[in-house]
């Protein structure tokens, strides 16, 4: 599974990206004002950094819009990618720009029949918000594990990515349905890291190394 990184925090993403195990990066535009900044240089100063796909989410709302706002986005980097909400401007605006070979994140999906909509529009990623949904009382993980089956069914290619990630069991399932990819936010990256028996592991290799110099 690939691992992206949700956020448009330069330093964190500096940070994960030196660990070796980044594969690309999503922003939204709710994650741009959280970092004071604006799109474009955002978007900018991550694809001097990691080398994989970046989404960059268009805000326009009809599909004309949509298509210009998306071209001018992936024209600042190859790896750019443009997020479109889920509605019928953008299924419209993906056909145009996906054969125009630039690619598409479908995002705020939240029923397999969304998905499949917007693969068959020529999609290139589909955000199943897993979390969101969990949030309103449904299982967010039962959706991704559904749009998962449906795209094996038919040999989809528009890649997975499990979106709006919680905490570390939402990777473990989304690996374990075989997710292409899960965008995770920095804290949940950091947890993904450590084990209590790893920490208490290393000290006693230490405590046990010294006391072997005496
Ligand atoms: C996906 O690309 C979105 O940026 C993101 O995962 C949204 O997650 P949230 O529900 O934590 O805002």
């Amino acid at each position: 599974m690939k691992i992206f990184i949700d956020t448009a925090n330069i330093d964190m993403i500096k940070e994960i990206n030196s660990w070796g195990i980044l594969d690309g990066v999503t922003t939204n535009p709710s994650l741009i004002a959280k970092e004071k900044t604006d799109l474009r240089t955002c978007v900018k100063k991550i694809s001097e950094i990691v080398d994989g796909p970046i989404s960059a989410e268009a805000i326009s709302m009809d599909a004309e819009a949509m298509i210009k706002e998306g071209k001018e986005l992936s024209s600042i980097h190859p790896n750019i990618n443009i997020k479109l909400p889920m509605c019928t401007e953008a299924l419209k605006a993906t056909k145009v720009l996906s054969s125009e070979g630039i690619d598409v994140n479908m995002t705020l999906i939240f029923s397999p029949h969304q998905a499949l909509l917007a693969s068959k529009a020529g999609a290139r990623f589909v955000s199943p918000f897993v979390g969101r949904l969990d949030d309103v009382g449904q299982d967010g993980s039962e959706m991704l594990s559904q749009i998962i089956a449906v795209f094996r069914n038919y040999d989809i290619d528009t890649e997975v990515i499990a979106a709006s990630i919680r905490h570390p069991m939402h990777i473990l399932e989304a690996a374990m349905f075989g997710a292409d990819i899960a965008t995770i936010p920095y804290d949940i990256l950091k947890k993904m890291v450590t084990h209590p028996k790893t920490d208490e592991g290393i000290k006693l290799f230490l405590a046990d190394h010294e006391r072997s110099k005496k």
